[in-house]
């Protein structure tokens, strides 16, 4: 049976957990997929790298090596910022490949246009672990509450931040330390003045939103303030009062029109999000016929997030594999009224 090529695009913390999962479980990922699935090529911006593991993939440092490849039928976007990332991801879709991201700045800018190339071209765009890590969230969304009409998406959606707000209140440990240990541990983006300013929880309620309420929502319709202002002593002032603070994400559509919101908030200490600490992340969301449901898990870090990446991976294999697709139509750029942002 021959194997599935496919390439991956970056190799730091999330790259090294996928070849860490599909070297450690590749009997088991053989038997779901029905044959090998081989990583090919990995591109990197410097090749001569120490890495954590080791890997027969070949190394290269041109994006072309991967493009005219015709063996590779899968290329997984996992190095992170809008260029040259969007462009691959084009580049590759017009190619015939299909392509998988976690790169949720990417999905919440240009999802629209790489959908509609993934249209023209019948390749699948799958973008799992662009949203809450390792929680299944995105297929949930789209598939298993399809019947829904969804009224609230609401949560903890960043990692990095609740880290540090966790650390900050049961440790009292010093902002920047907190956010050092963060980076440390692989949770933050290379800039991480997108998880500190909001802007990565955003980036992620805009995505959510957009799948959920079927609408088009970009950045510029979310109200963003993140956790830069928030300081020991509100923490501790919450605490006299019986709350915590958390970075909630929060979408909600009613008659009128669309809301979408992330800041600090202050929850109470019985309240379910309360208890959510760490890197961990939770979203509720609501639908008319389901009523509530609630996602929780780890929303950040190497294996967690490679788990959502190698998913897609297998999904996509075992429709090249069988020649089928279960690509689903997206349906979510519809204008719909949306409140004004107050920025
Ligand atoms: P990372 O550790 O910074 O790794 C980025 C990788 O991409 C590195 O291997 C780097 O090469 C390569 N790279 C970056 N720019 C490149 C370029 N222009 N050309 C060639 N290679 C390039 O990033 P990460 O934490 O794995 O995150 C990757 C993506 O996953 C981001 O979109 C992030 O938002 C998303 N994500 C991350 C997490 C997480 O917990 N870390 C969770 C969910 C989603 P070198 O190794 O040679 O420097
Ligand atoms: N920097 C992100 C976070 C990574 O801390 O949540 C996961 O998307």
């Amino acid at each position: 049976m021959s194997a599935i090529h496919i390439a991956l695009l970056g190799m730091g913390t999330v790259g090294t957990g996928v070849v860490k999962i599909l070297s450690n479980h590749a009997p088991n990922i053989e038997k779901k997929v029905g044959a090998p699935v081989i990583i090919k090529k990995i591109l990197v911006r410097n090749p001569n790298k120490t890495r954590d593991i080791a890997t027969d993939a070949q190394i290269v440092t041109n994006f072309d090596e991967i493009l005219t490849d015709p063996d590779i039928k899968v290329v997984v976007e996992i190095m992170g910022g809008e260029f040259p990332a969007k462009d691959y991801m084009l580049a590759a879709l017009n190619a015939g490949k299909h392509v998988i991201t976690a790169n949720k700045d990417v999905v919440a800018k240009h999802g629209r246009e790489l959908f509609e190339a993934a249209e023209e071209n019948h390749t699948d765009f799958l973008f799992e672990a662009s949203v809450g890590g390792g929680i299944p969230i995105i297929r949930p969304l789209k598939q298993c509450l399809a019947a829904n009409k969804i009224s609230d998406i609401m949560g903890i959606v960043n990692g990095t931040t609740n880290y540090m707000l966790t650390k900050m209140t049961n440790e009292k440990m010093d902002y920047g330390d907190v956010l050092a240990e963060a980076q440390s541990k692989g949770y933050a983006e290379a800039d991480p003045t997108a998880d500190v300013g909001g802007y990565d929880a955003a980036r992620k309620i805009a995505i959510l939103a957009s799948i959920g309420f079927g609408a088009r929502i970009t950045l510029d319709d979310v109200y963003v303030e993140g956790i830069t202002n928030i300081t020991i002593e509100d923490i501790e002032y919450a605490r006299e009062l019986g709350y915590v603070i958390k970075l909630l994400a929060v979408a909600k559509q009613d008659e009128h029109g669309i809301n979408v919101r992330v800041h600090p908030a202050f929850l109470p200490n019985t309240h379910p999000l309360a208890a959510v600490n760490d890197v961990y992340n939770a979203i509720f969301i609501k639908g008319d016929a389901v009523g509530e449901t609630m996602f929780y898990g780890r929303g950040a870090g190497e294996l967690p997030t490679a788990s959502a990446v190698t998913a897609d991976i297998i999904d996509v294999a075992r429709d090249i594999r069988h020649n089928v697709s279960s690509r689903i139509l997206c349906t979510c750029f519809e204008q719909k009224p949306i409140y004004p942002v107050n920025k």
